[in-house]
């Protein structure tokens, strides 16, 4: 079940995104004592990754992972942990959260992934491990993590994490595959704008290979638009 939530800008869905995200982080680690969030990649999310530092008081316990990766080195602009590492870990938390790059994508991606996928079950409880949130994002044509349109990758079953080669530059990429995102506790995707407006559209409308975020729903999905990226 995919529940959509419409606010009324970027900053709206932001602070929502963000609010999700702390909520969870809460709840997991009174449950159980840690949280485990793997964070979207793109652009979308850095005004959700600024905001996070103001809104989570404790980041003990709190693991960030990443859904996916491009596989450039850590430190080049293009990648999901630059990112991160921009906005969110440029403040100073303390204690800091346990950070999991993927790391030697840049090397050789099937190592990378496959190693990605020995920590997540050896820190995560549950086969498949469970993330508590899966933060997200969509791209215009309803590629989710890189996850793209049509991909055999869609059909994977067993493996957790694989080397891709995707539609959207970088192309060379390392993804967590459906079966470890849909076991998350949580799954917020994020949208915005006019350029994103027929992808969730798209997702709402059914499952289908050709709109890989529309298989995200196994569990509790809530995509968050802003009024642009809004079904009319
Ligand atoms: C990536 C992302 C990808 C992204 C969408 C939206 O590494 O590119 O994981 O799935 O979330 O492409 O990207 P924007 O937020 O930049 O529109």
């Amino acid at each position: 079940m995919i529940g959509l939530t419409v606010v009324d800008d970027p900053d709206a869905a932001a602070h929502l995104c963000a609010s999700r995200i702390t909520t969870a982080i809460e709840q997991a680690r009174a449950e159980r004592g840690a949280a485990h969030i793997a964070l979207a990649g793109g652009r979308t999310p850095s005004a959700t990754y600024r905001l996070l530092p103001e809104v989570v008081e404790d980041w003990s316990d709190v693991h960030l992972w990443f859904g996916d990766e491009r596989c450039v080195p850590l430190d080049d602009a293009d990648s999901n942990h630059a990112l991160v590492a921009g906005t969110l870990l440029t403040h100073k938390l303390d204690p800091a959260p346990h950070v999991h790059p993927v790391t030697g994508a840049d090397g050789d991606p099937a190592a990378a992934a496959a190693a990605y996928e020995r920590e997540l079950r050896h820190a995560l409880p549950g086969d498949p491990p469970q993330l508590d949130v899966a933060f997200l994002g969509i791209g215009e044509d309803g590629h989710t993590a890189s996850l793209f349109p049509d991909d055999p990758v869609l059909e994977e079953r067993t493996r957790l994490c694989v080397a891709v080669h995707g539609t959207k530059p970088p192309f060379a990429r390392v993804t967590m595959t459906l079966p470890m995102l849909r076991a998350a506790r949580q799954i917020v995707v994020l949208a915005e704008g006019f350029g994103k407006a027929w992808a969730v559209g798209a997702m709402l409308g059914g499952e289908s290979t050709r709109i890989p975020a529309s298989l995200l729903a196994a569990g509790e999905v809530e995509l968050i638009v802003d009024r642009a990226a809004a079904p009319t």
